[in-house]
């Protein structure tokens, strides 16, 4: 876990900003869950997922609850429309930290910051392209450019499970061929054993069954539809059939964002899918759920790497410099921020010189400086920070004259 200070926490809140506008202008609707839950939240995601049964942050309250930090917050958002109810389809977006106990690594922390989308409560494949395409559309106005989008069908949960079926039968049949691990991988989730990135499994993996000879003609359908869609929008696609994702609760469409500089145990961006069971798991009605969330942290990472989307500049209009003790630079910077403008100043009754140091380093356009003359004769002067002659104005015209040179 670590701290972000400027400019990175700048960077952070401007991305939530622009998340926040692009998936608001499409009517989605903040929503701001409990970091905390009730383990059995959870757990419902499923006891073959590493986050759910090696990597949660969970333990005993005092009143005697099992609690846990949230790993995601889908299982959150499942959580609270089981309580509430609410119309559908229910578009909801949200931001913040998740807790994993990983091992931390660049891109790879225990506290990460995700931003995301649910929508419950409808089925149309029309949907799950507005929802890649809401992603795209986010990447866009981040200018990344290097974005691969993986996309893939694990069927109804019927094709699901004949498709498990089948990979245990393939993945047994190989015997000690197989690594050990992916050994123990197959005994809990013969899926992923595809995401095995062991020289060993290759050719095994190669030669494994692939989930579209179980798809049935509606997951098929829907699928096509999804892709025709995506190609409609003119968003560059590749079918993946051994992207399987990380947790348990995806049917029917999945995907992935793949950034193109960052490592490849964490080059996923971003990435999400349907989970059409998950509600009525966390006792709800049966309802189509799909999302997607993108790891902020690795998110910027590779902005960082394709030099994109840097820290947007958070100086002050006007930096106050007084010299007489510092009663004035309180009266101006209160007016002025009260009027709209940003305004910063020294205190400890610095010397001139030390205060216009500050004044630089402060990155403002202007600053305004008193000192004895100045109180004596009711004027201020102002002084352009970045080239320009100052000029002296009359104290009481100070404000009005600020806000004609600041657009
Ligand atoms: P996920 O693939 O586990 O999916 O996480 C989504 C993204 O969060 C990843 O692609 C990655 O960018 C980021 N992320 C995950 N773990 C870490 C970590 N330890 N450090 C830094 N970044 C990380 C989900 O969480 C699903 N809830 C997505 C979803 C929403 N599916 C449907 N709706």
């Amino acid at each position: 876990m670590r701290d972000i200070v400027a400019p990175e926490s700048a960077r952070f809140r401007h991305f939530t900003e622009v998340f926040a506008e692009v998936v608001g202008a499409a009517g989605y609707q903040q929503i701001i869950p409990p970091i905390m839950e009730d383990l059995g939240v959870f757990t419902r995601l499923g006891d073959a997922t590493d986050i759910v049964t090696k990597e949660m942050y969970d333990f005993v309250d005092k009143g005697g609850r099992h609690v846990a930090l949230r790993p995601e917050q889908t299982a959150s958002v499942c959580r609270a429309y089981v309580e509430l109810r609410p119309l559908t389809p229910w578009k909801t977006w949200y931001s913040g930290p998740n807790f994993r106990y990983e091992k931390p690594q660049r891109g790879r922390y225990r506290q990460f910051d995700q931003v995301g989308i649910e929508v419950l409560g409808a089925d149309d494949p029309y949907l799950d392209v507005e929802v890649i395409a809401l992603a795209w559309e986010f990447y866009r106005r981040l200018g990344l450019q290097q974005v691969a989008l993986l996309v893939n069908s694990l069927g109804e949960p019927d094709d699901r499970a004949r498709y498990v079926d089948a990979l245990r039968r393939h993945f047994e049949a190989a015997g000690d061929a197989l690594s050990e691990q992916s050994r123990e991988t197959l005994n809990k989730n013969p899926l992923r054993v595809l995401d095995s990135k062991r020289r060993e499994d290759a050719p095994i993996i190669a030669g494994a069954p692939t989930i579209d000879q179980f798809w049935s003609e509606e997951a098929a359908a829907h699928f096509a539809t999804v892709r025709s869609g995506l190609d409609d929008l003119g968003i560059a696609f590749e079918v993946n059939m051994r992207l399987v994702r990380g947790l348990d609760y995806y049917r029917r469409t999945t995907f992935e964002f793949q950034g193109g500089t960052l490592d490849s145990a964490q080059n996923a961006l971003g990435g999400g899918g349907r989970y059409d069971g998950l509600v009525e798991d966390l006792g709800g009605p049966p309802t189509a759920g799909i999302g997607f969330a993108l790891g902020v942290d690795r998110t910027l990472l590779a902005c960082s790497d394709e030099g994109v989307f840097g820290a947007p500049d958070d100086s002050v209009d006007v930096f106050v410099v007084d010299t007489t003790g510092g009663r004035e630079a309180l009266l101006i910077t209160n007016e002025l921020r009260a009027a709209g403008l940003s305004a910063d100043r020294a205190f400890d009754n610095r010397s001139m010189k030390s205060q216009m140091k500050a004044a630089d380093r402060s990155g403002a356009t202007f600053a305004v400086i008193i000192g004895s003359d100045e109180v004596a004769a009711g004027t201020a002067v102002v002084r352009p920070m970045r080239g320009g002659d100052q000029v002296v104005v009359a104290r009481a015209e100070l404000l009005s004259d600020l806000k004609t040179r600041i657009p």
